[in-house]
């Protein structure tokens, strides 16, 4: 099988995860390409070369990140194409299901078939940070579900659920306003004086949003798509990212997940007394570990 996998991603999680799934499917032979989404570049691809479309994202809001959304609009996918979602989040509120809404409404407009949906649970960058032994628990449990993926996807076994009427709403009500809020917030942004002058902001802004200008000082446009590149990776945790910091949200410094898979974990940190936020996780851990146990007997 000839497969493209066509993502976008702001911290780079959504890059780890498909990579992971790159190799996953090429150790089955299968051919793998992968696409990461330029929000400056939404020409079309040639889809038709292939024979398996997966389409990555990470969850904005509920929804599928505008910079995303835009790029498929922009394709002309091939009447039939087999294609395939694999979202990725830090929470499995049931809102974040039908993120894939408006995707699924090109797909079908198109004429493709997308029989299935994956999501994957990865750590925030945004709202908070996760520990690094939660991070490495959630690792295992994608590995988990890449295997179910790639069993599903190779035998013909589709593998979706119906979105739901409450997600449906909450996921159109919210990505109105979150497709210009980036801009409006971006008028927020700031930089305060631990700035070193690295220039790394300026360089990995996927919308070019960051410029130096004559006087030394850093400014911001209005083209943000709120990836929180910037302020995630900034050396100096220099970057201020207007309302959203007024709630606390700013996550500053990258996992580093290379360090994580080594972690060698001695008791499961998800039970089933979990509490308070992460006891969302239980029942998300117990499905994927009742479908493996149906396809792999463990
Ligand atoms: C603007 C914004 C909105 C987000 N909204 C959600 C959300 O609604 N639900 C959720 O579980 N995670 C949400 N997240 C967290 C990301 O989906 C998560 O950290 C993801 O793994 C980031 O992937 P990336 O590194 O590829 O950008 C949000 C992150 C950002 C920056
Ligand atoms: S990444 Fe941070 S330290 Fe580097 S130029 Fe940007 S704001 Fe300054
Ligand atoms: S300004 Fe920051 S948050 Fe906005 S698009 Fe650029 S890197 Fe992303």
């Amino acid at each position: 099988m000839k497969c493209l996998l066509i993502y976008f991603t702001g911290t780079y999680n959504t890059r780890y995860v498909s990579r992971k799934l790159k190799s996953r499917l090429e150790e089955v032979g299968w051919q793998v390409n992968l696409y990461e989404i330029d929000p400056l570049n939404n020409g079309r691809l040639n889809l038709s070369e292939y024979d398996i479309i997966g389409l990555g994202y990470p969850i904005h809001g509920y929804c599928a990140p505008w910079a995303f959304l835009r790029f498929i609009r922009a394709q002309k996918f091939p009447e039939g194409m087999k294609t395939f979602i694999y979202k990725n989040s830090g929470e499995t509120e049931r809102a974040n299901d039908a993120s894939s809404k408006y995707v699924l409404r090109k797909l079908r407009w198109d004429g493709a078939v997308m029989n299935n949906e994956y999501h994957f649970l990865m750590p925030y960058n945004i709202h908070f940070r996760f520990d690094d032994n939660l991070v490495k628990e959630m690792l295992v449990m994608n590995d988990r579900l890449l295997d179910i993926l790639v069993y599903e996807l190779c035998h013909g076994i589709s593998n979706r659920k119906p979105y739901g009427i409450w997600p449906r709403i909450v996921s159109s009500v919210v990505s109105r306003p979150q497709y210009i809020g980036g801009d409006v917030n971006s008028f927020f942004y700031r930089v305060d004086d631990k700035c070193t002058g690295c220039n790394l902001c300026v360089k990995n802004c996927p919308t070019k949003n960051i410029r130096r200008d004559a006087d030394g000082k850093l400014r911001f446009g209005h083209h943000c798509l709120m990836c929180m590149r910037c302020s995630f990776y900034c050396p100096a945790d220099a970057i201020h990212i207007g309302f959203l910091e007024q709630w606390g949200w700013k996550v500053n410094g990258g996992y580093d997940f290379r360090k994580i898979e080594a972690i060698e974990l001695d008791h499961p940190v998800i039970t089933p007394d979990t509490k308070g936020f992460f006891h969302c996780y239980i029942d998300t851990y117990e499905k994927i570990n009742k479908r493996h146990k149906e396809l792999f007997g463990d």
